[in-house]
This record gives structure tokens, sequence and C-alpha cells, in this order.
């Protein structure tokens, strides 16, 4: 039976999110709206998708863990109100008391209301825009997601009448035989005409199972009073999955991976293996990326055409340059320049910066610090608040001492500088450019351009050491065979 109050038209329509729910099952101190897949909380990824049909207001239900959940709206969404629901007597209470504030707020017109639950993180905007003009469209009074599901146990089922309005919705554990034999579920996703759903819910009752104010029971409300409702069956019932517990929390993010790596192959990304990589909402890539194994981009990382990465590899907030290879690392807050080398097992601290051609090799461990164009770092070192030149070559398991026990200090290595290999930089130190050091140094004192700098006790040896202080043992005779072969030179060549 269409027609009825008033036209219906999608502009400025007003989103309430319903988060004020524990989630018990999720057996978490933290409130399980702010579980997180793909980089983003559950409520935000909900957000995220009610942000598509450009809501005039957007006001979400919080109860427990409210200052928590609140606080994480201000900092990702700070457009957003909120409303406290205390105690949580149900989704109709809580759609009462959203659209109470509302409407103090002033923000209430005939624009529609949609409705949405913050668990459901892989609701597209695409849905939500789908939804709200289907409900134009029809002119109804509301207007349901609904899913068809092979077990539908536990969901409200969708009633539906002989022109295929829909009746009622009942409540999983308030259904007879018969209606638990429906397979097309309530979502729990909606639109609503405030002039119809208004008196409806001054209308509720808490005549359930659960003594709650249930939000589903608009709909039969509305049916009496001879307006319409309709549903809008969603093609991927994935996208209506909500997240109760930890299994899933891990459902929704195996299909939000799914999902994001489809995108990116789509748009150029080779992947080894996608079911084992891992990409956050906010990472861009470019098209010739090449993603291995085991490999997860996390935060606002963004990757430049050409380069490799993993397998084994994790990088969070880098920003990764053309052609570059990163392998088994792990990265936060790194900068790694075009066409450069990182890895195996390195270690980018943040404020890393390595330059376009420069080289990060094999236990490395850098950390606030610089490191020019095409300058190495190959084997064993920790590099910590330092700035390295153009062209300089860091020898084997040398390290930057940056740390007193009380402060921290820099150091700086000029351009084209060769360190020798096990050098000890005793911070604050500057090795100018095209400087040396030599190898096992303890370099305390400023190194000027151009010098070779030896800062180690001279090597005393002490010829006969061993037949006299271990006679007797494997190492002596072994000496013995190979002094008969050729004899020690003496102390006098030895100088
Ligand atoms: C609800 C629907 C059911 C539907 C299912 C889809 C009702 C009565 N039933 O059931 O038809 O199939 O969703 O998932 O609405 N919340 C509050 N305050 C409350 C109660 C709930 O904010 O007082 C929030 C929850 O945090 C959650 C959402 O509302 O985000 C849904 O509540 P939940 O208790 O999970 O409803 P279901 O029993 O799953
Ligand atoms: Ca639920």
């Amino acid at each position: 039976p269409p027609g009825g109050a008033g036209a219906v038209t999608a502009a400025a329509p007003v989103v309430i999110v319903l988060a004020a729910g524990e989630g018990k099952r999720m057996r978490s101190a933290t409130p399980k709206v702010l579980h997180r897949i793909a980089g983003r909380s559950l409520v935000g990824h909900v957000l995220e998708a009610a942000a598509a049909i450009e809501p005039a207001h957007l006001m979400v239900v919080v109860g427990h863990g409210r200052d928590e959940v609140a606080a994480h709206l201000d900092e990702v969404a700070p457009w957003v109100d909120t409303v406290v629901q205390a105690d949580q007597r149900g989704t109709g209470h809580a759609v009462r008391l959203a659209v109470e504030a509302l409407a103090t707020a002033g923000a209430l017109s005939d624009s529609p209301i949609v409705v949405l639950s913050g668990d459901t993180p892989l609701l597209t905007g695409e849905t939500v825009s789908e939804l709200l003009s289907r409900h134009v469209a029809d002119d109804a009074a509301a207007t349901l997601l609904s899913a068809e599901l092979d077990d539908p146990g536990g969901y409200g089922r969708v009633v539906r009448d002989g022109d295929g309005w829909v009746d009622r919705i009942v409540e999983h554990r308030d259904a007879d035989e018969a209606t638990r034999a429906i397979h097309e579920i309530n979502a729990g996703m909606y639109a609503f005409q405030p002039a119809d759903l208004l008196p409806a819910l001054g209308r509720l009752t808490t005549a359930n199972d659960q003594g709650e104010e249930y939000l589903t029971d608009v709909i039969g409300l509305m049916r009496e009073s001879g307006r319409p409702v309709a549903a809008l069956r969603v093609p991927d019932s994935d996208e209506i999955l909500g997240v109760n517990d930890r299994v899933q929390l891990a459902e929704a993010a195996a299909l939000m991976r799914n999902r994001i790596n489809r995108r990116w192959m789509l748009d150029g990304v080779s992947m080894l293996e996608p079911a084992s990589t891992w990409i956050d909402v906010d990472v861009d890539l470019a098209a010739d990326v090449t993603l291995l194994p085991q490999t997860s981009l996390l935060g606002p990382t963004s990757v430049a055409s050409g380069a490799r990465i993993g397998p084994g590899t994790t990088l969070s907030a880098c920003e990764v340059g053309a052609e570059a290879e990163v392998r088994h690392t792990w990265a936060e807050l790194a900068v790694i320049g075009a066409g450069a080398a990182v890895g195996p097992y390195s270690y980018l601290r943040p404020g890393t910066r390595i330059g376009d051609g420069a080289k990060v090799g094999a236990y490395v461990e850098m950390k606030n610090s610089s490191l020019g164009d095409g300058a190495k770092v190959p084997h064993l070192s920790y590099v910590g608040d330092a700035e390295i030149g153009e062209g300089t070559n860091i020898g084997a398991a040398t390290i930057f001492v940056n740390y007193d026990g009380v402060e921290k200090h820099a150091t700086v290595v000029g351009r084209y500088v060769r360190i020798g290999s096990d050098t000890m930089l005793v911070a604050p130190v500057t090795v100018g450019d095209g400087a040396y050091t030599a190898a096992g140094s303890v370099i305390t004192d400023d190194v000027p351009p151009g010098a070779m700098a030896v800062g180690r006790a001279p090597q005393r040896t002490n010829p006969g050491w061993v037949a006299r202080r271990r006679a007797d043992s494997d190492s002596a005779r072994a000496a013995a065979e190979a002094l008969a072969q050729s004899p020690a030179p003496s102390e006098e060549e030895n100088r």
C-alpha cells in the first residue's frame, strides 16, 4: 500500500549509528566497536559507509565504554555527535534517545533517518546509498536491508505480505517454527521517514522474550497505521556480517582483506599470495608494485611504482620510492628512497630516511637517522640519531653510540666517508667528508675531512704463548704442526 505522508527525498539524511552494546562475547577490555580491522575501528568502517549519503547529521549512540568510544570518535570523526544510552534497553530505546537528541539539536526535518549498527564493518557506501534511494523510490515509511541466509539462526526474520511489502519482523527467540523457517533476515539497517518513525517509537513496549524495546517492532506498528514498509535484499550477505566475537572479527578481517586486495590487484598490483597479504584501508599503492607473501602494509603507507615488498615484511606509515626493494623488514614511520635496497632482516624505526639507491642490509637497526643517496649500511649495525652523507659506506658491525646513559646525542658522517668495520662512533661526533676510520676504532673526537682516524690499541703478539700456557692441547698441537712447516717470523720481522 504505497503513498501517504509527503514526498520522500534523499536530500540531507540523518544517520544514527547504534554502538552502545557491551559486546560481551568479545571478552575484551576494549569496547566492541573499537576493535580494528584493516587499520580502522569497526565503527569507523560504518561511518565511512555512511559518508556515502552525505548525512546532514550523524548521531552515534554510545553506552558501554562510552568515554573511550567518544574519545575515539572525536579523533577520527569529529563531526559526529554522540548520545549516551546508559542502560541498554534495546535497539528501539537506543534509536528513541538518538531521535530525541537530534530533535533537541534542531536536526530533524522531513529527511530520512538512516539507522546503522556500529559492528558491521563490511557494509559499503554503495549499499547505504542504494538503501536510501530504494526507500525514496518506494515512498515507504521504512525500508530495511535484508539478506537471504542459509543459516538464519539468531537473526530477526522478515515476514512479507502477499504483495512483497514487509509485514513485520520477528526476532528469532520470539519466533514460532514456521517463522523460523524463513531464510530472509533483518540486517539491522534501515531508512525511516521521521513522520512515521517518531510515533511508532512512542508506542514500543517491552513485551518480548528479552524485555527490551525492539526497534524492529516499529515495522508492525507502521503497517497497522496503513503505511508501507519495503525491504532491500543485499546481493552479498557478507556486507551485513555483524561482529559479535573474535571468530567473526577474524572472518570480517579476512573478507575485508580480500576486498582490499582484489581492488589493488585490479589496479595493477601483483600479489604472490593474497591470503597472507594485509593492506590497511589508508594505504596507497602504485601500479606495478609487487607484494610477496607474509607482507603487511599498515597505516598511511605508500609504495611507488616498481617497488617489491616482502616476503615477511611489515611497513607501518612508511613511504617507499619507485623500484625500491624491501625484504624481510619491519619498518615504522620510515622513508625509503627510489631504488633503495632494504633487508633482509632490517629494522627501521621512526624517523629513518633512506636515500635514493642507498642500501641497508642484514641485521641493521636504524632510528631517527638519514642515509644519503647511494650510501650503504650493509651489515650488522645500529644507526641512531645520525646523519650520513651520500656515497658513504658504513663498515660491518659499526655502532652509532648515541646514548650516554642519560641523553641521546647526534652523529654526523659526511659524504663519501669510509667507516671501517666495527667502528664505535661515540656521539656527539662528526666525521668529515671523504674521511676514513680504521676497523675496530672507537671514535670519540671529530675527524676532519679526508683524514684517517685510528682509535684502538696497537696489536701485541706474544709468540709461543700457546705452547707455554696451553701445553698438551689441540691448539698447541695444531700450532706445533704449523710451525714445523713454516717457522713464525722473528720479533724483529714482525715489527
Ligand atoms: C538486531 C535486530 C535483529 C537483526 C539483527 C541483525 C532488534 C530487536 N533486532 O538483533 O532483527 O536480525 O540486529 O544483526 O533490533 N544496541 C544499542 N543499545 C541497545 C541494544 C543494542 O546501542 O540497547 C546496539 C548494539 O550495540 C548493536 C546493535 O544495536 O550495535 C544491534 O544490537 P544487538 O543486540 O546486536 O541486536 P540483535 O539481537 O543482534
Ligand atoms: Ca547483533
